[in-house]
């Protein structure tokens, strides 16, 4: 530009930029300045050529060194599966009443079934077990269909009243809403409220019912046939509830509780741990009823 010259004051030339009579000096960029900029550029053409950088349609560019985020945590998950594959085949392999004398095994187990509870069980069963109104408490000692660990890891791998699995549990009570009259009924709430308070299930009209409709399933001591799924009525444990407005919708329905079958869906090693961490709640029995 021919307007440059040198500025008389400081001795450095001019840019030729002028705005308002003031001019702009062509002072040089301070050196660790620039060779700071000419080092970032090196380094990201370094960068680029190492690792990903430039966004294509599905991916990135690869990089020579081949490196990705996403491998790396592949690599420690394949790792941390390594590692735990002998275990799931132990759990597979042991028969389910001795892994409690494999602590190691026992410890494995128990944390991944209740990881695995959390996942799959936990919105009908509750995060700690302990039920609601229809979905049983685990932690007790009261079973519907037995408390030992291979009958625990029988209605888990299989479920109940389910149609996916031809071996679900089953068995159903019936609603008496049109067998029996309103009146009987209610004879039947006041007596089934009773039976808690060790009321004889047989004795008075409400036992005469109980006789001829309920005790079948109920057993004629009221307290229950895990062969069949029924409760114990005794016990002051309701799974659906004691009050009149309750227990005449039970009787009068018939409840019908559905749990869905976990074998096909989680795998046998899966269900075995499953059983194992609801075992150890508390309400784990040693053997199966009846041996
Ligand atoms: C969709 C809801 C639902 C889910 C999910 C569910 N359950 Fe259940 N479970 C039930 C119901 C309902 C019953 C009671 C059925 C009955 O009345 O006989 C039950 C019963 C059981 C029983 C039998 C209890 C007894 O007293 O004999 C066990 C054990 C059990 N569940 C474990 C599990 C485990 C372990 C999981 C997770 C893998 C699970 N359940 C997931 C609904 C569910
Ligand atoms: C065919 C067998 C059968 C007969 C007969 C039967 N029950 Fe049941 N009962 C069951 C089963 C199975 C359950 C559990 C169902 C479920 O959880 O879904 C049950 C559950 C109940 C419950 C719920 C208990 C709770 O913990 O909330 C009550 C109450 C009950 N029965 C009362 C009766 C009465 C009263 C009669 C007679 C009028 C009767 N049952 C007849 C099988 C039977």
């Amino acid at each position: 530009m021919s307007d440059r010259r040198i500025d008389p004051v400081t001795g450095t030339e001019t840019t030729g930029h002028v705005w308002d009579g003031i001019e702009e000096l062509n002072n040089p960029l301070p050196r660790w300045w620039l060779w700071t900029f000419y080092a970032t550029i090196v380094f990201a053409l370094v960068y680029v050529l190492l690792y990903p950088a430039w966004p294509l349609v599905n991916s990135a560019t690869g990089g020579v060194l081949g490196w990705s985020q996403r491998g790396d945590v592949a690599e420690e998950i394949a790792q941390v599966e390594a590692a735990q594959a002998p275990l799931w085949t132990a759990l597979e392999e042991t028969p389910l009443t001795e892994i409690s004398a494999a602590p190691d095994l026992q410890g494995f187990a128990v944390n991944a079934g209740a990881a695995l509870f959390r996942t799959n069980c936990s919105q009908c069963h509750g995060s700690g077990a302990a039920g609601a109104v229809g979905y049983p408490n685990l932690l007790d000692d009261e079973w519907l269909w037995g408390g030992s660990i291979e009958e625990i890891a029988y209605t888990i791998r299989h479920g109940i009243r389910n149609e996916e699995d031809p071996d679900a549990r089953f068995s159903q009570m019936p609603g008496f809403g049109e067998i029996l009259g309103r009146e009987e009924i209610a004879t039947l709430v006041s007596h089934v409220q009773a039976l808690p308070d060790g009321v004889d299930p047989l004795s008075g009209p409400g036992g005469e019912i109980f006789a001829n409709n309920c005790a079948s399933c109920h057993g004629d001591d009221a307290k229950g046939d895990r062969s069949m799924g029924a409760p114990n009525l005794t016990d002051a444990i309701w799974l659906y509830g004691n009050s009149d407005a309750r227990l005449v919708k039970t009787i009068s329905e018939g409840p019908y509780g559905v749990m869905p079958p976990w074998g096909a869906r989680l795998g046998e090693p899966e269900v075995r741990a499953l059983a194992t961490y609801v075992h150890g709640l508390g309400g784990g029995e040693e053997t199966a009823a009846g041996e």
